[in-house]
């Protein structure tokens, strides 16, 4: 099928990981999709950044309007950022008929309003998943995942360079300035950090979640912002020992009279999940009057997140334009045709690390034994403590927890270590996930 051509605004970080991305998965998308999505232009400024990226597998352009106007362009992607040009753009590409598809919070924050009557009018989509908590799909759990819910609050942690830092000051006792150094050395702060650290960002990002959340509009403007630059570590250190973590919240809450709209450090138990998000990790949590509290976890920027964000919406457009009404979203995720016969796996053929405890007696070589048997099936020690025999016992626990092996290599293994004179009883085996 004709595929759907693609003009990309921008190729930085984000849009040379939509490039990447959508190359390297380019069959799974299209079974997705229903038809290749590829990008067929690209706009930037930096020419040279534009080819080496792009190995000149697509046509380059220095002037962006010229795709938005571009006939054969079926979909555009803003990822070039900010208020400026920016806007221009994407209210030129809506006007030629396109749909657009943006990561541009500071855009959709502060002229979305404006954006989407435009594209309303001209009955074309908007689309903006990457602009919120980069690759979480906070937008569309709060869109259709939880459609059914009175949505109460919003609470997220959705700045990751602000987070970075909080969490620099609380493992490490560093006070604010050294902390954002040591973020801007690791390239997670900008030179000019103040959109992270004062809270501009996460107020951007909020107000979307926001006026979806409730059916409201943009209102970035009544927003409460306060910025993490003036936190003391003093006070992180006293909210640790009161059992509280300190974290830049963004919190939109349904009230009596309106809508809490407001970004500041707050203290958190340490005992809730959302606490225990640490470094450059986003974190959202939902309160929905039927559902309950929902959390989504995941990481908010970098190339290939933020693309993954880009990405689902140039299916969901695709999708759009390609499938019946009935039929946009395939039953399975992959279109119909599209769905092939894998064969599940015998736990014998599962990969997984494992505990093991294993009773044995108490005398010299007993370990060399277990370990000669374990080595035999490739199989690696990670770690072991030995607890010893107690008062009149003859007998102590051996705990291993090992690398990751093959399923049948570790039963293999414990049917021989079983046979050992030494051993007492059965071993006993617990499957340990890395989940990485
Ligand atoms: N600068 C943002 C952050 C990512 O630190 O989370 C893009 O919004």
């Amino acid at each position: 099928m004709k595929p759907i051509n693609v003009g990309l605004l921008g190729i930085g970080t984000v849009g040379g990981g939509t490039f990447t991305v959508l190359e390297r998965n380019a069959d799974e998308i299209a079974r997705r999709a229903g038809r290749p999505i590829r990008i067929d232009v690209v706009a930037d400024t930096n020419l040279d950044l534009a080819k080496k990226v792009t190995g000149g597998r697509c046509r380059l352009t220095g002037d962006a309007f010229a795709v938005t106007g571009d006939p054969n362009v079926d979909i555009v992607v803003e990822l070039i950022g900010g208020c400026g040009v920016a806007k221009d753009l994407v209210l030129a590409a809506i006007d030629r008929g396109k749909h657009v598809v943006t990561a541009n919070k500071a855009l959709l924050a502060n002229h979305g309003n404006e954006i989407f009557a435009a594209a309303q009018r001209r009955g074309v989509t908007v689309a903006f998943e990457a602009a919120v908590a980069g690759g979480i799909p906070i937008i569309k759990a709060l869109r259709e995942g939880l459609t059914a819910n009175r949505i109460e609050w919003i609470a997220g942690i959705i700045n990751g360079t602000t987070n970075f830092i909080l969490s620099e000051m609380r493992d490490k006792g560093l006070p604010f300035a050294a902390a954002l150094a040591e973020a801007q050395r690791l390239g997670y702060a900008e030179a000019d950090p103040t959109f992270d650290v004062e809270g501009i960002d996460a107020a951007h990002k909020l107000t979307i979640m926001s006026a979806i959340a409730f059916g409201n509009s943009m209102k970035f403007g009544d927003a409460h912002i306060e910025g993490i630059s003036r936190l003391d570590s003093s006070d992180i250190k006293y909210a640790e020992q009161l059992g509280y973590r300190i974290k830049l919240l963004g919190i939109t809450r349904r009230a009596a009279q309106g809508v809490e709209l407001r970004v500041h450090p707050a203290l958190i138990s340490a005992r809730r999940l959302i606490a225990n998000v640490e470094g450059a990790m986003n974190a959202v949590l939902v309160k929905g009057d039927a559902v309950g509290a929902t959390l989504y976890y995941g990481k908010g920027a970098g190339a290939e997140p933020t693309a993954s964000a880009v990405i689902a919406d140039l299916v969901d457009v695709a999708r759009m334009l390609t499938a019946d009404p009935e039929h946009r979203v395939p039953h399975l995720a992959f279109q119909p045709e599209a769905i092939v016969e894998l064969p599940i796996l015998p736990i014998s053929e599962i990969v997984s690390s494992y505990y093991l405890r294993l009773r044995v007696e108490d005398r010299p070589g007993v370990l060399a034994d277990i370990t000669r048997i374990l080595a035999d099936h490739q199989i690696s020690i990670e770690a072991m403590i030995q607890r010893e025999p107690g008062e009149g016992e003859e007998q102590a626990d051996i705990i291993m927890l090992t690398h990751q092996t093959r399923e049948k290599n570790i039963d293999e293994a414990i049917v021989r270590i079983e046979q050992l004179p030494v051993i007492t009883g059965r071993v006993t085996r617990l499957r340990l996930e890395g989940l990485l």
